[in-house]
């Protein structure tokens, strides 16, 4: 690793959030590289600079040119207009000849200003001066991740199962309706991991329970499933329902573990339950007091779980209600005028995730009480951070999947991320694309969309082209809303398309899975920016091919009608057109711009010279995949060698080490012999 410098700059008094684990890193005594303006940062930005991460956020991979805004939001239509998304990131690298990192360790609301009010300069507005700066030097942008990212600690890492092709919808209501999508999938030979229950499975969306009449003999019906190798993953939000004799309730309320209002009073807000009172996480006797409850389901066989509504999202407080219904109440019979209609209007319709609700949250963070509004970036974290602390305890021999919808860099360590409710638009699946490598830099390694997209409906073609770019993401789930056509592949004409991609997936899993594993326990990401990797000032324009894993690059194909698409290939590569898991054509393609014929029927991927993709066998799920039978496709000019991961997908704390295989290719051998079946296309032409 080159020399990378990190320096921390502490302003007023700042909220611990742990999301940097490493505690030496130096104190700054001159602020280096931004200037310290009235209740801001800034910098001016160069013709060239390119501004990389932010995590989970909208437009770009080249962050200039809008304004973002950190404050977890529950807001489902991700338009261009929009500043925030679920995820509060605030990490991104200034690159340009002499590169910096920033990372602004802020739990409230914070703006980073990349270009917008002033189209040189970037602006960084925290809403009070209470955090650390950390500004990281580096050589490179790739240096400057692996830095941080050594700063705030290695990523989750899931079980490999979750590797597999996952089926949600919200909602499979009953333990029939998910039986039928279990054998529908079987019945047309489609490979499966898991199957999602949304929050149906619950009784009356309450946490830590059943719905009996719906789920009946739900410890039974969860082994059923996994003798068919299907895990269920059930949903946990973030809000108890607030009902005696409920049990996570009574307990919560009797322990203190609920978050209380301006007036010293439990805080009552409302979600899918109704009525809901939401467990202080930022409290660590409340964190290990609700991740115990985990054990429900653990105990009942389930091995996964997605946290969510953790932003928190509240729909409505019964105070709201009083007002809006009071407010109708004064005008009631009145000749009411414009401005009167709207305010009407308006205090219904914008009774969903008011400011006002988060600055009425009181939080106990262990023993200091601190404003939600203040801390609001913290709330989902700690939930997914609850979970995961307790997963250590409850099961200490394996991995438990677990990913969230709200988050802050911290969380990274405990869980991944879906990245929400997006809508079934092209423009999002573009959006997913650009999305994975800012995750990646900001620690969020187990990561993914949902597959053809959530609100609205889907069509067979853009759920296929989401399919070819989602087979490349650690979490690969297919997930709809309520209401919205029925998403699942056989409900479409050509199922048999839809079913050979999610097969490619599969073959795909030992190449992404050592892929995962390395970049995760060495820093590194697994999506890469093509200006991470070449010094070619043509790759920085270059914002829908990526980089994934050491040897391919990816150029997927987003938008309606096209049968193909324009490639830039920074050096020459091996053109491989999948036709499916198993046939495929190659072809050496010289650096430079290249037209690519890509139908539905065909994925291009591109292999580095002195580099191969290893493929495995397609399987009914990950755990019967036969890891000895692999196929390796080679570009070199006289040897190349994979360094690929193999272990046993469950053990937690896995190294690095320990679990590399090298397969090496050249001329006269190929190794190792341990591994049954390696077949080698080699191209010899590479320069
Ligand atoms: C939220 C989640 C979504 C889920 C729905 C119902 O909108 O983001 O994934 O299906 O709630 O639980």
């Amino acid at each position: 690793m080159k020399q990378t410098t990190s320096m921390k700059y502490t302003y007023g008094t700042p909220i611990e959030t742990d999301a940097v684990v490493d505690k030496g890193i130096q104190q700054g005594k001159e602020l280096i590289r931004l200037v310290e303006g009235e209740g801001c940062f800034t910098y001016t930005l160069k013709p060239e600079t390119v501004v990389y991460g932010l995590g989970e956020n909208l437009r770009g991979i080249n962050k200039r040119g809008w304004i973002y805004e950190s404050f977890c939001a529950d807001d489902c239509v991700h338009t261009e207009a929009k500043r925030s998304l679920y995820g509060a990131h605030n990490f991104f690298i200034v690159a340009e000849d002499k590169p910096f990192g920033v990372f602004v360790d802020y739990p409230g609301r914070i703006s980073f200003d990349i270009g917008y009010s002033n189209i040189d300069e970037l602006i960084i507005k925290p809403e009070t001066m209470d955090f650390n700066l950390y500004i990281i030097e580096g050589e490179t942008p790739l240096e400057i991740v692996k830095a941080f990212r050594q700063m705030i600690g290695t990523s989750y890492i899931p079980p490999k199962w979750a590797f597999g092709y996952q089926q949600s919808r919200w909602s499979y209501k009953t333990s029939e309706e998910v039986r039928q999508v279990a054998k529908n999938f079987k019945d047309n030979g489609i490979p499966i991991d898991t199957i999602y229950l949304d929050i149906d499975y619950m009784e009356r969306f309450k946490d830590f329970t059943v719905d009996e009449t719906a789920f009946p003999n739900f410890e039974a019906f969860v082994q059923e499933m996994k003798e068919m190798g299907i895990r269920l993953i059930p949903i946990i939000d973030a809000g108890v329902k607030v009902e005696e004799d409920y049990e996570t309730y009574e307990e919560g309320l009797k322990e203190n573990c609920f978050v209380t209002d301006g007036e010293g009073n439990v805080f009552e807000g409302a979600v899918w339950p109704g009525k809901v009172h939401f467990p202080d996480f930022l409290n660590s006797k409340t964190r290990r007091w609700f991740g115990h409850k985990y054990a429900f389901l653990l105990d009942k066989g389930i091995e996964g779980f997605w946290n969510d509504m953790n932003e928190p999202a509240i729909f409505y407080t019964p105070k709201a209600v009083e007002a809006a219904m009071a407010n109708v109440e004064k005008h009631r019979g009145e000749n009411i005028d414009l401005g009167t209609f709207f305010g009407i209007k308006d205090s219904f319709s914008n009774i969903m995730n008011q400011e006002a609700y988060y600055k009425d949250m009181y939080h106990d963070m262990d023993g200091v009480r601190v404003c939600h509004y203040d801390v609001h970036n913290l709330y989902g974290y700690n939930m997914t951070r609850a979970a995961g602390e307790a997963f250590k305890e409850l099961r200490p021999n394996t991995r438990t999947l677990l990913f969230s919808r709200a988050s802050y860099i911290g969380m990274h360590r405990y869980g991944g991320i879906w990245t929400g409710d997006n809508c079934s638009w092209w423009s999002h699946l573009l959006l997913n694309i650009k999305m994975m490598p800012s995750l990646n830099m900001c620690g969020f390694m187990y990561a993914g969309a949902d597959v053809g997209g959530f609100s609205d409906n889907t069509t067979e073609e853009l759920l296929t082209r989401w399919l070819q770019f989602g087979v490349f993401t650690p979490l690969l789930r297919n997930h709809t809303a309520a209401y919205t056509r029925f998403q699942e592949p056989y409900n479409f004409k050509y199922t048999e398309r839809i079913k050979k991609w999610i097969e490619m997936r599969y073959a795909l899993v030992p190449y992404l899975y050592s892929e995962y594993m390395k970049a995760t326990l060495s820093n590194d990401m697994l999506f890469k920016p093509l200006a991470f990797e070449y010094n070619d000032p043509h790759c920085t324009q270059v914002e829908d091919q990526l980089l994934v894993g050491e040897s391919i690059m990816i150029a997927p194909v987003y938008e309606q009608n096209k049968t193909g698409r324009y490639v830039y290939l920074p050096e020459n590569m091996l053109y491989v057109n999948f036709e499916s898991a198993t046939n495929y054509t190659v072809e050496e393609m010289k650096k430079g711009h290249h037209y690519i014929e890509a139908d539905l029927d065909h994925l291009p991927v591109f292999i580095r010279p002195n580099h191969m993709l290893i493929l495995g066998e397609v399987a009914a799920n990950v755990e019967a995949q036969d890891s000895s039978k692999l196929h390796a496709i080679g570009y070199y000019k006289d040897h190349c060698a994979y360094k690929l991961y193999e272990d046993d997908g469950i053990t937690p704390k896995p190294k690095l080490e320990d679990s590399i295989t090298e397969i090496y290719m050249s001329d006269i051998n190929v190794k190792p012999e341990k591994l049954e079946k390696i077949e080698v296309y080699k191209i010899s032409s590479c320069e």
